[in-house]
């Protein structure tokens, strides 16, 4: 069998190829850079140079893949993307589509707009189709936070009091690789939402980053605003502040990443990882090298 993985570079992407590569599965993994596609390329995992910008860059590869890993980055364009994507893929015969979404309630905020023109797609494309949807997940919360764990004990957010059902992206990755696996009829149009084991605030995953790294952890809370404030001014680009930044926030202060479900224990037959086991895990990223 050959997976087509898009956003092969990124995190859950990359999670998602590794895992299906180590279970044996032919894998053409998705760049826009031949340089990425060549080092990608290796064992069962062939890089592949396309665009989903310009979706006939991908023809080729999607003529070759039985199924479709879809998954692109927080933009404007994700719904565009995507649905050339889906409509190649009818085209080509293409057997499962598991396309990345959330469950996190975006509330149709610009973001879930632009996913559920995709799923409308899927929905209307006569394939077979899963969604795997994560809560908010550790690996970007944690590792966005990682420079100041590091060096000021602290972590900075405009997330209150809210509770997050928060999940390690490998956990997601593996329930992929799973979904991917299986026969398509198991998990035709389900959506899979992933959660970690409990919801927790900001300032408890400070405690269990307290307690994994022996070190004291602060949350320290800000407004939307002073938070906004101190991304651009660390050099993150305002234009994409609210897309991949606030509007996340937002919703986890009002509550709506509360979910947490028991997805990934009956699918995979263990518990997903906490916050500390994730934190015991990534010692080496949060914590200062001793010299
Ligand atoms: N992070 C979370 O907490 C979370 C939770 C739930 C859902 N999600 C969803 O996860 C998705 C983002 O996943 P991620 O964090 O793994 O993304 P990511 O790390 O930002 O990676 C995005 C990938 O997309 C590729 N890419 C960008 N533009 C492209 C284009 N025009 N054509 C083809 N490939 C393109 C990039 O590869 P190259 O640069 O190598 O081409 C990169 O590998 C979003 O849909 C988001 O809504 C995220």
């Amino acid at each position: 069998m050959t997976v087509l993985v898009t956003g092969a570079t990124g995190m859950f992407g990359g999670l998602i190829t590794s895992r299906l590569q180590g279970d044996g599965v032919d894998v053409l993994a998705v760049t826009r850079s031949p340089e990425r596609a060549a080092s990608l390329t290796t064992g069962s995992v062939t890089g592949v140079v396309a665009d989903m910008d310009d979706v006939g860059t991908l023809q080729e590869a999607i003529s070759r893949a039985d199924r479709i890993f879809l998954l692109s980055p927080m933009h404007p364009d994700l719904g565009a993307r995507e649905c050339a994507v889906i409509e190649m893929a009818r085209s080509a015969g293409v057997s499962q589509i598991v396309k990345l979404y959330g469950a996190v309630e975006h509330e149709g905020d610009p973001l879930d707009t632009q996913h559920h023109m995709a799923i409308d797609a899927l929905k209307q494309s006569g394939l077979s189709w899963c969604l795997v949807s994560p809560q908010t997940v550790m690996d970007s919360h944690l590792l966005a936070q990682a420079e100041s764990i590091r060096e000021e004990h602290r972590m900075y957010a405009c997330a209150g009091d809210g509770r997050m059902g928060i999940v390690s992206a490998d956990n997601c990755a593996e329930v992929a690789s799973h979904v991917l696996q299986s026969p398509v009829d198991d998990y035709q149009g389900r959506n899979l939402q992933i959660t970690g084991p409990e919801a927790v605030t900001f300032a408890e995953m400070a405690s269990q980053l307290t307690e994994a790294l022996g070190v004291t952890i602060e949350y320290i809370d800000m407004s939307e605003d002073e938070f906004g404030k101190l991304a651009v001014e660390a050099g993150f680009p305002a234009e994409d502040l609210e897309l991949q930044i606030l509007c996340h926030f937002r919703q986890i202060r009002n509550g709506k990443a509360m979910l947490v479900t028991d997805t990934f224990e009956k699918l995979i037959g263990r518990p997903p990882a906490s916050v500390k086991q994730w934190a015991s895990s990534h010692r080496d990223l949060l914590l200062k090298e001793i010299p």
